[in-house]
Order: C-alpha cells, then structure tokens, then sequence
C-alpha cells in the first residue's frame, strides 16, 4: 500500500478501531475464549477479539490463516491482524541461547541462526519475533542472562546487529523473514540484586556509555519494533517515561517504528505508585510514545475517553496507528495477510538438513573450554563412561525455545552412539561383555537427577524428570561405570526451569545431588572432564580444580550432542571464549571486566591493605570475559602501529586512522581458531574511563605452526565517550591499546591522540 493510501485508511478508521490496533491480545483470547487482560465482560472481549491489532503466541500456519480470515472479515477496513511470537533462540531449530551465541564471538553464526529462525517462524505463521534481547548484563544471579549475549557492549552490539539483520533479511516483507523487536528498553539488564523485574539505577553517564550502546547498533540495523522494559530507570517505569522514549529512542536514535509494552508493563505502573490506575497509566505510556499495550486492558479501556476529555491528544493517538499501519504494511500483510504461512512449506523446510548442520556448528563454536590438563581432550581410544543427568538429556533448550520439540534434540549419548569408532552401553555391565570392533567403548549412566527434591521453581512444567527417582541406584550404577573406565565424561547443569525469566538466584551453585555426585565420581574417575549445562555463570566450587577439564555446554539446543561430541572426539578443536565472567562466589556480583580501576587499585604483590579488595575473594573473576581454550595453544607479538599519533581535530599532526597488528602463530600441533581481541584504555579523561573497553575481534584460524598478522584500525571515533560536556567525543591525550587472547591481557602498546 502507498503511504497516501495509508493515511487514507488511518483518516477513515474510527476512534475505537484506532484505538484497538493498539491493543495486543494474549493468543488465549482466540484459541480458549480466555484472556488475561482482565476484560471479564463478554461485550467488550467480543469487540476486542474483532479489532485488537495484534495477538501473541499464536503459531500454525492453518490456525492462523483460519483466525486472520475470521478477523479481517469482521475489522471494518479487513486490516489485518499483526502476529507475533518469541522466537529467542529458535523455532524448530533451536541454536545455542543467547548467552552461548554470544561466546561464539562470530556474529555471522548469530546472523544465519536468525536467518534459519526467521524462516521456519514465518512458514509457522509468525510476523514479529520479539528477538533480540540487547540487555547488558553483569549480574548472573538474574536468570534472564541467558537471553542476552553477555556483559560487553561492542560483542552485545555486533551480536544484536546481526540477528536483526538475520531475521529481517534484505525486506520484511519477503516472506521467508519477520520483524525483530528489540528489548528490553532500557537497562532491564541492571536490575537491582539480580531480582527481576526489579528496578534500576543508572547514572546518565553508565547509561549511555554502556547501557544504551547495544539497543542503539541494534536499532541502527533496522528493527521494526522495540519492546519497553519491566524496570524503573532511576525511578521512572520505562513504559511512561517520556524522556527515554521520545528523546532518546525517537529522537536521538532515529526509531521510527513501532514500540510495543512488555506484557502487562503499562499496568504495572499502578503497582509500581507511578500511576494511579489504568487511566493514568493509559496517558503516560501513549504520552511516553507506547504504541501497542500488551496484554492490559489499559488503551481498550480507557483512551477513548481519555482523548474525548482532552487529557489525551487525539494526535498521539494517529501517531501510534499509523506506525502500526505502517509495519503491518511493512510486512506486506494488506497484499498477504498470512505473510506466505504455509503448512506444506512449514514442513518441507523445517528443521532440515542445512539448518541443523548451521545449528550444530554454533553450538561447536559456542563451547568454552575453561581447563583441559595433560590434553585430557580430545577424548582418546579406550573406555569412556559418559554419565550425569545431561548425559541423556533432551532438555537442551531453555525456557524460551516455546516451539520446539525436545524429541528432535540430539543428546550427547546419542551423538556418541552415532559416531562410527564408538560402541555404546548402557547403564550396568550386565555379563554380556563389553566391547566390540571399535576404538572407543562408551557406556552411559545418569547417576542423579538434575535438582535436589526440595528446589522450587516457577515453571514447574520444563522440569519433566520424575524427582522420586531412586538417587542411590542411579549413583552406584554411575560408580561402576566410571570404576571402569580410563576417562569419566561428566555432564551436569542447571535445570532448563533455572534460567530464563522470573528465575533470580541468590545462589549460583550447582544442585546439591549433582555436586554428591561430582565427589562420587572424581575419588573413581582417572581423568574427569565436566561438562557444565548453564544459561548463566555459576560459582563452580570445586570443579575447576577437581577436573582434568572443563567445558562449558550453555544451553546448546537441538543439535546440542552433535556439537558437543565434535569438540570431545577432537573433529573440532574449541574456541568459544567467555561473554560474561565466571565468578568465584556468587557476592562478586554485579561482576565485568570494564571496571574502574578506583583511588586505591589494589596491587598484584604486597600489602594489599587499605586498597579496593575483598578480604576473601580476588577482584576479579575466576574465569574472565573472553577466557576460553584451544587445543592448541598460541603465540602473540607484541603489537605494532604504523603511526603512534591519532588526528583529532582539522590542524591536528598524525593519522586518520593508525592500524596495529599483532603476528599470532599456532605454536601446538593441531589446527585452531584463536579470537584476538583489541581492547583500548582511555588513560586520562574528563570522567573515569574504564580499565579496558572491547573495541574489536578477528577469529584466526591457523595450522601447527601457521602464523598471520592480524590487524585492527583505530579511529576517532572509537575514542568517543560521554564526556563531562555531557556529548560523546573523543579527548585529546594518552590511550593503550590491548591486543590479545581475553581482556586480561598486558599486550599493550601506546599511542596519542592529538
Ligand atoms: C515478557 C518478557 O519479558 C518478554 O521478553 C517477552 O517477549 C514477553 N513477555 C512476551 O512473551
């Protein structure tokens, strides 16, 4: 449709069909008559089934092309009904989380998962993904870390950036992509104690120079809509706050699109006492430029009056249809309304070959390994015992793969069993022999479940293993398998109930059963390898230094065992590096590499009294952002630049740009990625710049002996922060520069910017 054509419909809607494009119904209202907008009578939840604009959680192609059939012909105009999904990290095919995506530190990875996601969700009858979530995050007692890419916001930037591009290909109105959603704006992330939907506390300046960052590359990339946060930001709930949302997301990054409410958020501004009831909480979110209100029955009910007695003006309201027109037209919706859903095209394409072996390469790259003594891995010939309660999972999603069926998933076991020089048993040796032509023998025991008895969780219905199972003869059939065998490959991990929303911890441990059998196991095991299964960092306890390795799983998805047993067997060398610290106990948090270095930087010998520590825990974390092992191992030079003056201004002396590089050679004997990271330090500045500041990475891949120069640009621009003039800009002075395997390295070199 043409845009006058659009302004035509909008001038010839009634103020009610106006107002209800603004209103988004849970998919309940059309599948079960059940909405939970709190609209009880049966006249006006009639009348918002006829013209609500949009509906969540609706997915089939035949189911919705029967719904938007009934729909258009009863909406005056036959708009369209806009539907929307989280797809988070996969429909079918479920990826790495987030969290996982982004230890792969290759956005192009997170791109063609999008791509894939996109693609099996619009067949599916989906339109709107409410995808990427760009949250920072710093604190992993906040279960929802696991949505996000992690604590930087360059990786956090470039990672978004691509799944928008990913999901939204060329055009969202090809019919093989949807609209992204970015959220949560602004600053969920930074929730106070790790509690969600608690509130934040930002100053401007941590705001924009780190907070902010993420959501605006996002944006940059062309989402068609962003999501308003749960949160207060320094007291003001995001859905009425007029500030973040019109200066900042309208007018300062250029967001055009649509900008819907978190479920239920603008009626949380009664609870919050920031509004008194829903009418006023109606006024400030429009006010604030809310443009959909999911799932409250805060617009239906109370805009039309609001406009009609001149609280409201009736222009705010032909804003935020029209943006909505504008997506649904976007969408290509008014030429097709079911945007090319089709059941036969749903099937033939999902979860196929290709998208598998994309998922399966993911989660091969997301994998960190965190110690690998002796080269414990890659697994050698002999006698393998693969035991936990991930060892046989099905669970590899998280709570926000909504579509997917775990049946599909390929657990570690199978992915063993698949594998040609391996032959595979289960549980206890019953007489028969073990054995066989192959190489490799493994035999397979749960030994526990994966939470204790007594643990709580609010999605009770993710945890489907039976808790009455008899602990004890899953632990002593787990013992003699591992008494048995050279190396014990011991799977464990958080519940998939553990993580995701509404899923804050005080405490970031392992389960107590699993940790019982982590001992258990170790005083058997000649050599341990643990896998850990997590949608966050976890204070790992003993494990680091009781294993001969570690790898960290995430929450890896469909093609999980797949990926997992290429990096065991060695087909795939390692190479995820960290995107949050790992700390060493859960009081660390909030815990990030891009610190200040404080008054009093505590020194690395001496007396460290009267200087910034803890009496009983280092600073920093156990495992720090962009840690993560090879099998090989890696040399670097120390960096050289082709100027040592940066240009600022117009009569400045030196360069645009000066480029430094860095020679790393593979120095092991297998070929390997290696991720170089650049990382720069402002060193004096007008406000307190951090230690270090992700600005770039290249992933290497090199053979035994192989060695490349790798090289980063350094501009201006990448200097800029939010100076004391309160504007980003770069300061004339002394920078460092860092290059090297994670964001503890002194590989520095110096340089000016004058
Ligand atoms: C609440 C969550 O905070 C948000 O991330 C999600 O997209 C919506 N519910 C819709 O399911």
């Amino acid at each position: 449709m043409k845009k006058e054509d659009l302004l035509a419909l909008l001038n010839d809607m009634t103020p009610e069909e106006k107002i209800m494009q603004l209103v988004q119904l849970p998919g309940s209202a059309f599948e079960s008559d059940f909405a939970v907008t709190g609209i009880a009578d049966e006249a006006s939840f009639d009348k918002l089934k006829k013209l609500a604009g949009s509906v969540l959680g609706i997915r089939g192609a035949e189911k919705v092309k029967a719904i938007q059939d009934e729909y258009m012909a009863g909406q005056p105009h036959h708009i369209p009904l806009l539907f929307m999904l989280d797809v988070i990290h996969g429909h079918d095919t479920v990826f790495p989380c987030p969290l996982g995506q982004g230890a792969t530190f290759e956005p192009e990875i997170s791109r063609k998962g999008a791509e894939i996601q996109a693609k099996e969700a619009a067949a599916d009858g989906i339109q709107v993904t409410f995808s990427p979530m760009v949250d920072l995050v710093r604190d992993a007692r906040w279960g929802r870390v696991m949505e996000s890419t992690g604590e930087d916001p360059y990786l956090n930037g470039e990672m978004a950036s691509a799944m928008v591009r990913g999901y939204q290909g060329e055009s969202v109105a090809d019919k093989e992509h949807v609209a992204a959603c970015v959220k949560h704006f602004a600053g969920y992330g930074a929730s106070e104690a790790g509690r969600d939907y608690n509130s934040v506390e930002l100053s401007e300046y941590t705001l924009r120079d780190q907070y902010l960052k993420g959501y605006d590359k996002a944006i940059s990339a062309g989402a068609k809509l962003v999501m308003t946060s749960f949160n207060t930001l320094n007291g003001i709930p995001s859905s009425g706050n007029k500030w973040l949302m019109r200066d900042i997301l309208r007018k300062e990054m250029n967001f055009d699109g649509v900008l819907i409410s978190d479920w239920g958020a603008i009626g949380e501004m009664v609870p919050w006492g920031f509004a008194k009831d829903l009418k006023e909480a109606a006024k400030l979110a429009i006010e604030a430029g809310v443009d959909i209100d999911m799932c409250t029955e805060s617009y239906a009910a109370n805009l039309a009056s609001l406009i009609e007695d001149g609280k409201v003006d009736g222009e705010l309201l032909d804003e935020a249809v029209l943006r909505i027109l504008n997506l649904k037209n976007d969408l290509g919706l008014f030429e097709d309304p079911y945007h090319g859903a089709s059941k036969e095209r749903y099937e033939a394409i999902t979860l196929s070959k290709e998208s598998r072996e994309i998922a399966r390469d993911a989660v091969r790259k997301s994998l960190v390994l965190l110690k690998n003594n002796e080269e414990t891995l890659p697994l050698r010939d002999g006698n393998i015992a693969l035991i936990g309660p991930y060892a046989s999972c099905k669970n590899l999603h998280s709570s926000w793969a909504l579509s997917l069926d775990p049946e599909k998933t390929v657990t570690v076991m199978e992915a063993a069993g698949e594998s040609k020089d391996v032959s595979l048993f289960l549980g206890m040796n019953q007489g028969g022999g073990l054995g066989g032509l192959n190489k490799k023998i493994v035999r397979v025991a749960k030994g526990s479940t994966i939470l204790d008895n007594d643990t709580v969780l609010g999605f009770g219905e993710y945890h489907n293993e039976s808790l009455d199972e008899e602990n004890e003869k899953l632990l002593n059939e787990a013992i003699e398998v591992a008494e048995w065998a050279d190396t014990v490959v011991l799977c464990l991990g958080e519940d998939i109930g553990q993580s995701g929303e509404s899923t804050s911890r005080t405490n970031i441990m392992l389960p107590d059963i699993q940790m019982e059998l982590f001992y258990e196991i170790r005083r058997r095991a000649k050599k341990l390898v643990t896998l850990i299964f997590t949608g966050r960092p976890l204070d790992l306890e003993c494990i680091p230094d009781l294993s001969d390795a570690l790898l960290i799983c995430w929450r890896p998805g469909t093609e999980g065992g797949h990926g997992i047993w290429d990096v065991l067997s060695g087909e795939f060398s390692p190479s995820g590096k960290l995107p949050m610290s790992f700390p060493w106990a859960v009081g660390q948090a909030p815990i990030h590499y891009n610190v200040f270095a404080t008054g009093r930087p505590k020194p690395t010998e001496g007396v460290t009294n009267f200087t910034t520590r803890y009496l009983d825990c280092p600073n920093e974390a156990r495992y720090p952002f962009g840690y993560g092992l090879t099998y090989s191992s890696f040399d670097i030079s120390k960096p050289v630049s082709d100027n040592d003056v940066l240009k600022k201004g117009e009569n400045a002396t030196g360069a645009d740009k000066i480029n430094v590089t860095v020679k790393v050679t593979n120095t092991g004997v297998v070929a390997a990625t290696q991720t170089v990271q650049l990382y720069i330090r402002d060193l004096v500045s007008s406000r307190v710049r951090p230690v270090k500041e992700l600005k770039g990475f290249k992933k290497v891949r090199l053979l035994p002996g192989e060695s490349k120069d790798v090289s980063f640009e350094i501009n201006e621009e990448m200097l800029r922060f939010w100076t004391i003039n309160n504007k980003f800009e770069s300061e004339e002075g002394d920078f460092r520069v860092y290059v090297g395997f994670d964001s503890t390295t002194e590989n520095f070199y110096d340089f000016k910017l004058s």
